[in-house]
């Protein structure tokens, strides 16, 4: 991101100045988390949708979500550590099952992605959901984190998601009390919260000079979102976050540092129809294409199915020139036309299963290359572990177990494009196996 003239180094003097005044004015805690290159792999954690509902009770019937019994005795058979396809949420016990499990397992990663979700549904009209508990559940979050990891040596980088605001799936602009609130509340995780998360919600988290986190607010490009428009308009939410998502891109791309994106809503909704305003839909691909080179690697959650969505590129005629245009493809248990295209792959989007059981609980461990050239941050495997939640609420004990590694199931090298180019014509080829296997993952192995 930095040029070495005179004239850039006057700007970062003056900018310099001015976070040292602003940071004493805030009385920033913010230390650098910077950890030192190696010439090895590293790994973090991604985790989703937790969905925490201390109101969650056992017995209790599923039909009353989880938080009143039935006059049945038979209906009450929600289960100790969760109901799988109810319309509950998460319970105490899946929850500390889940951190004592990450504790145990995994206290050496480098950083641990959080896309989200951390606060109950609010399906029960009996017991809505109000401002106190949300804050609550997110406070109870950061409580967890900072109980089992050591904040100052495990970079923990959250964002929210569509349940995680004080009113469900609305988030006006900033500055707004949500975002003022997750600043007192995110504090012990030491995170660079500046003046842009404050209003927009979203910010840069460096895990070293070589890569770079970006936390979006994917609300504001949520069409469920009624108080925000579509990114049209240069002025709107929106169209605010895509210019800065850019500029960051555009600054890493000079700097030579690679970029890792984080938020909760992907682009394509579990259907493969857009869960973004259409125009930020569009812009925000054609950002994800054209800066592929350095996006090594996209994190979302929200839909609690472990899926592939494929970002294939194609040359559009504008008049007299030619650009290039991007594509999602969505793969699913369906089989679908559009999968079949033969344009190559520039980038691969993530999404992870969820904690709350709408699956089988789930978590993601990454491994990436930390060697010190233009290799680090890509990715080379990742593996995928899950709970059975029958077998735990027949035992009475949750047992996590590794569900597959990706990189000898698709037998690819490195998880980038050309190896996933690979991986999406095998898809395509008839009564595969591996499309087969991969159906059943993307529902946890339920
Ligand atoms: C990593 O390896 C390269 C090439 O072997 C070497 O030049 C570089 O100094 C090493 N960096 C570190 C941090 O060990
Ligand atoms: C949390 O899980 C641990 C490990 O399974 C268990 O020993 C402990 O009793 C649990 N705590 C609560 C409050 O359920
Ligand atoms: C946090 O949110 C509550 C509820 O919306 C609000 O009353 C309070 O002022 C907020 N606190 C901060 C520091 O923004
Ligand atoms: C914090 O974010 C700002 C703005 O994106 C960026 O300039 C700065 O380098 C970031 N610092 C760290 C340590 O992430
Ligand atoms: C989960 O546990 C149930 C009950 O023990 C068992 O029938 C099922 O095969 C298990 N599923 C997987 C994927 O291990
Ligand atoms: C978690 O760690 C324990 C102790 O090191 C080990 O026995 C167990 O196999 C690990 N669990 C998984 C799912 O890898």
């Amino acid at each position: 991101m930095l040029i070495n003239s005179i004239f850039s180094t006057l700007i970062i003097i003056i900018l310099g100045g001015g976070q040292m005044i602003f940071m004493n004015f805030c009385k920033s805690t913010y230390k650098s988390p910077l950890f030192p290159l190696q010439n090895y792999s590293g790994r973090f954690l991604h985790i989703t949708d937790i969905h925490f509902d201390p109101d969650y009770i056992y017995p209790s019937s599923p039909s009353k979500f989880c938080h009143r019994k039935s006059h049945k005795n038979k209906n009450n058979n929600a289960g100790k550590f969760g109901s799988i396809q109810t319309g509950c949420d998460s319970p105490y016990t899946l929850i500390n099952s889940t951190f004592e499990f990450l504790k145990k397992n995994f206290s050496q990663v480098d950083f641990i992605i959080y896309t989200g979700d951390s606060c109950r549904h609010g399906r029960d009209l009996k017991n809505p959901v109000v401002e106190e508990d949300i804050l609550f559940c997110h406070q109870i979050l950061i409580e967890w984190f900072t109980k089992y990891f050591d904040p100052k040596k495990v970079k923990i980088i959250p964002t929210f998601g569509n349940n995680d605001l004080l009113e469900h799936n609305s988030l006006e602009e900033g500055p707004n009390t949500l975002f003022s609130n997750l600043t007192q509340i995110w504090a012990p995780l030491h995170l660079n919260l500046t003046h842009n998360f404050n209003i927009g919600g979203y910010f840069r988290q460096d895990v070293n000079s070589r890569l770079s986190v970006l936390s979006l607010n994917s609300m504001y490009f949520y069409k469920e979102n009624l108080l925000v428009p579509d990114c049209e308009k240069e002025d709107s939410p929106g169209s605010k976050q895509l210019k800065w998502i850019e500029r960051e891109l555009i600054n890493a791309k000079e700097e030579n540092r690679k970029i890792y994106i984080s938020h909760h809503v992907p682009p394509l909704d579990s259907d493969g129809s857009p869960a973004f305003y259409e125009k930020c839909y569009e812009k925000y691909i054609q950002l994800l294409g054209d800066y592929s080179n350095i996006i090594y690697g996209h994190f979302t959650g929200h839909t609690n199915l472990d899926t592939l969505t494929f970002v294939t590129s194609t040359f559009r005629t504008f008049g007299e020139s030619l650009k290039k245009k991007y594509n999602l493809i969505l793969v699913t248990d369906e089989e679908k036309e559009e999968s079949h295209s033969n344009d190559p792959v520039v980038l691969v989007l993530n999404n992870a299963p969820s904690i709350i059981p709408v699956n089988n609980p789930a978590i993601r461990e990454y491994v990436y290359s930390t060697k010190d050239n233009n290799d680090f941050g890509v990715l080379l495997n990742y593996f995928q572990y899950f709970a059975n939640l029958t077998e735990a609420n027949n035992i009475g004990k949750v047992r996590w177990e590794l569900e597959y590694m990706a990189k000898e199931l698709y037998g690819i090298n490195r998880l980038q494009g050309d190896d996933w180019e690979n991986v999406l014509r095998e898809f395509r080829k008839p009564n595969l196996e591996l499309w087969e296997r991969y159906k059943k993952y993307v529902y946890v192995s339920r």
